[in-house]
């Protein structure tokens, strides 16, 4: 069900959850300073109690709310990178919900860029712990549409349009002047590194045999209900859709040349541009998961440092079931 922002407003401060916009992908918003609305977040997600929500804030200043520390560096992260798909996980005060902290010492908090989510927390007041809006591993929601179908016309949701980001933030945790990588997105390690002046930590970007290093990060996040296979190059993957005997449909990167290539299987074929790819990742795979095939052949973009956190989202997206 669709509501207006002053609908969406009227009900978060109801203690009513909300999907919202945000730049990145869509959020099941709720009153971070509320309970019982933070429990229902996790009862819409189907989504294990001790896996902690990130709190959306209007800005900066309402770090010292949540955090009892920003140290410099945390200052100089979100001077350069908020508002936008940053989140910065900080050592949590003791008033801090244990629910939306998941039991964790730390908080997540993000200040969004969608001028829709900007507008929702400054008009209600309110900081919004909204983890993205669809059920425990599964794909992520970019348009209003999906998070409809995925959650039920009963949600309401806020149409702020399709993502322009669209995969999630990336998270740094920092502690003192030393910084983590916990998950990769748009804003890379080496933009964080130039901002930080110093590399990170702990470096995750395996693609699909890393334990979950973010609390409740688990292997099978993010997954279509079609299972995936990876393939390395175009020819490989043609090779495979033209003799397998299972019904196929593919997820391309660039050109897709002589059509006549891939006899019977449907195609959607991303630019090779990092950020228009992850702008389309996800509505591409909830479009292609939707043809009801047996098997989506995903061709891996480069291996380059703009592309890993979509290398990321694919190994997750592919990891067996
Ligand atoms: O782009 C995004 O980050 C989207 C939009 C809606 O803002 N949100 C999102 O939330 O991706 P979610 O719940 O799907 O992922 C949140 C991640 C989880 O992996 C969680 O474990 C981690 O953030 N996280 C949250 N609080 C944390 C904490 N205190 N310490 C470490 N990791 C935390
Ligand atoms: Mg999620």
């Amino acid at each position: 069900m669709r509501v207006s922002l002053d609908e969406a407003v009227a009900r978060l401060k109801n203690g009513e959850v909300v999907a919202i916009p945000t730049e990145t992908v869509y959020g099941l918003a709720a009153d971070a300073s509320n309970d019982a609305a933070l429990r229902q977040v996790y009862a819409v997600k189907q989504r294990p109690m001790d896996n902690p929500l990130i709190v959306h804030i209007a800005d900066a200043n309402q770090v010292p709310d949540w955090a009892t520390e920003f140290p410099p560096l945390a200052q100089k992260l979100t001077q350069a990178f908020w508002p936008g798909p940053f989140t910065l996980v900080l050592p949590a005060k003791e008033s801090v919900s244990r629910i939306v902290r998941g039991n964790q010492p730390t908080v997540a908090l993000r200040v969004p860029s969608h001028p829709v989510a900007l507008q929702l927390l400054k008009q209600s007041g309110l900081a919004l712990a909204a983890p993205s809006a669809n059920k425990f591993t599964q794909l992520s929601p970019t348009t209003a549409a999906h998070v409809s179908a995925g959650l039920g016309e009963q949600v309401a949701v806020l149409d702020g349009g399709a993502c322009k980001v669209g995969i999630e933030s990336t998270i740094v945790s920092v502690e003192g002047d030393d910084w983590r990588m916990l998950r990769l997105g748009m804003i890379n390690e080496a933009a964080i590194e130039a901002v930080a002046g110093k590399p990170a930590l702990e470096i995750q970007h395996n693609l699909t045999n890393d334990l979950p290093k973010v609390p409740g990060q688990h292997l099978l996040h993010y997954s279509p209900k079609t299972p995936i296979k990876l393939f390395e190059s175009r020819p490989a993957l043609v090779s495979f859709a033209r003799t397998s005997p299972q019904k196929c449909a593919a997820l391309l990167v660039g050109e897709i040349g002589n059509s006549n290539n891939l006899p019977g299987c449907n195609y959607v074929n991303l630019p090779v541009d990092a950020e228009k790819f992850a702008e389309l990742l996800y509505s591409s795979l909830h479009a292609l998961d939707n043809l009801g095939v047996e098997l989506l052949l995903v061709e891996l973009p480069p291996n380059a440092p703009e592309w890993l956190a979509i290398l990321d989202r694919l190994g997750r997206a592919a990891h067996p079931k």
